[in-house]
């Protein structure tokens, strides 16, 4: 049940942490809980859709930001070294991975990394390929860009997803420019295995297919599992780039900064001339300062909140098995969203939402965003208090059993 070890260590070592706190975002602009009208057609809704936490950060951010907000002048500001090292030492302790720092381009968010690398590296009508059911700004980024979208549909088997090889190499084959991957893989909650991640590596290699990695979930992995950065692989790809920022695991999106990593040179400087032209080279005061807290914080703090996720997911998976069995969920490898199967119920989509809406008074995110083979499917976001969650559990179980 533990989250893979880690060493402990600084001033917060034996600190323990409170997530059941409950910390009242309303009326910080906050989407999650601000938004629910826009969404949900109503505000009567426990909201555990968009994916950020319902919890404080390590208090090495939080440090860093009163810290810096207390100094009156907030102008140009510039990458300092450690914003750098910060990210290579937590891929180092966290993943056993090397970084070169020459590597790494600041990028202002992921989702703007991956539009611009569609922009710099493919074509108008060029075949970009996603594994779907996947986060919905992936099919945009294609579609907007007037790319063509190829989708491999995930394949449950033995309750699992899993990659179908087959029907990827015959795509593949069939002049594939881009793969944009999730990993791990939101909404589904997979951590690809080493021995996936090399049969993608191979057939990128084997079909000349630029790979990019959007590894914005990689801190949170549970039990045995162990996230492996695509990176590690990547002197066998000349085409390769990975996207990392600590936006979802320390709950700071509203101040997201990220980075690209981009070992091939040429590449590198053809995304770092782009983030010229556009004046886009600098980041923002404090989502520099949090995004080097963050990489540098204590991972005492994340190997709770790992443990209490799990045990978030536990708790809903049991008390589903027990009470309303015919509402199914995956194994949650990674992730801190639930993927669950209304297929049971022959609901249509719609009155699958109004049933959870209206009723059951649960906004989950609707699993048809993420794709067609998302329809019967709802995405739950977990990581909120027990006690908010023991709520939303007892809501679903008792409109659907
Ligand atoms: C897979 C994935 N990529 C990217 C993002 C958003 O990243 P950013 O806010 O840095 O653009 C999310 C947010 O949910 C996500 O799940």
């Amino acid at each position: 049940m533990k989250p893979f070890s880690i060493s402990l260590g600084g001033e917060f070592e034996k600190m323990k942490y409170d997530f059941d706190k409950i910390i009242d975002r309303k009326n910080t602009d906050c989407y999650k809980w601000d938004y629910l009208k826009e969404i949900f057609t109503t505000d009567d809704v426990l909201p555990l859709w968009v994916a950020d936490l319902d919890f404080a950060p390590p208090p090495k951010i939080l440090k860093a930001i009163e810290n810096r907000a207390k100094h009156p002048i907030y102008g140009y500001t510039f990458h300092p070294q450690n914003y750098y090292s910060s990210f290579i030492n937590w891929h180092k302790k966290r993943f056993d991975c090397n970084i070169d720092s020459d590597w790494i381009i600041h990028n202002p968010s992921i989702v703007t990394g991956f539009n611009l690398i569609i922009q710099n590296f493919t074509q108008r009508n060029d075949k970009i390929l996603i594994f779907t059911p996947v986060y919905t700004p992936f099919y945009d980024a294609i579609n907007l860009n007037e790319r063509q979208l190829i989708t491999s549909e995930l394949q449950i088997r033995q309750k699992q997803y899993e990659i179908d090889f087959d029907d990827l190499e015959m795509k593949l084959k069939n002049d594939v420019k881009m793969i944009l991957f999730c990993s791990p893989h939101n909404p589904i909650g997979r951590v690809w295995k080493k021995s996936e991640l090399i049969k993608i590596v191979e057939l990128c290699e084997r079909y000349n297919v630029f790979l990019v990695s959007d590894e914005i979930h990689a801190d949170i992995v549970f039990e045995n599992k162990r996230n492996i950065p695509l990176v590690s692989f990547s002197t066998k790809l000349e085409k390769f780039i990975s996207l990392h920022s600590p936006a979802k695991t320390f709950g700071i999106s509203g101040i997201t900064n990220s980075i690209a990593v981009i070992p091939n040179k040429i590449l590198r400087t053809q995304f770092s001339d782009t983030l010229k032209k556009l004046h886009w080279e600098s980041g923002n005061i404090f989502g520099l300062l949090a995004f080097e807290a963050a990489y540098s914080s204590d991972e005492n703090w994340l190997e709770q909140l790992l443990e209490y996720l799990y045990e978030n997911y536990l708790f809903v998976k049991n008390e589903l098995l027990k009470k309303c069995p015919e509402i199914v969920s995956f194994n949650l490898e990674g992730t801190y969203l639930m993927w669950l199967d209304f297929r049971n119920f022959g609901l249509t989509q719609e009155k699958l939402i109004k049933k959870l809406v209206y009723e059951a008074k649960l906004g989950f995110s609707d699993g048809t965003i993420y794709g067609k083979d998302g329809t019967g499917f709802m995405r739950m976001n977990i990581a909120c208090p027990r006690s908010i969650l023991k709520k939303a559990v007892k809501q679903l179980v008792n409109n659907f059993k």
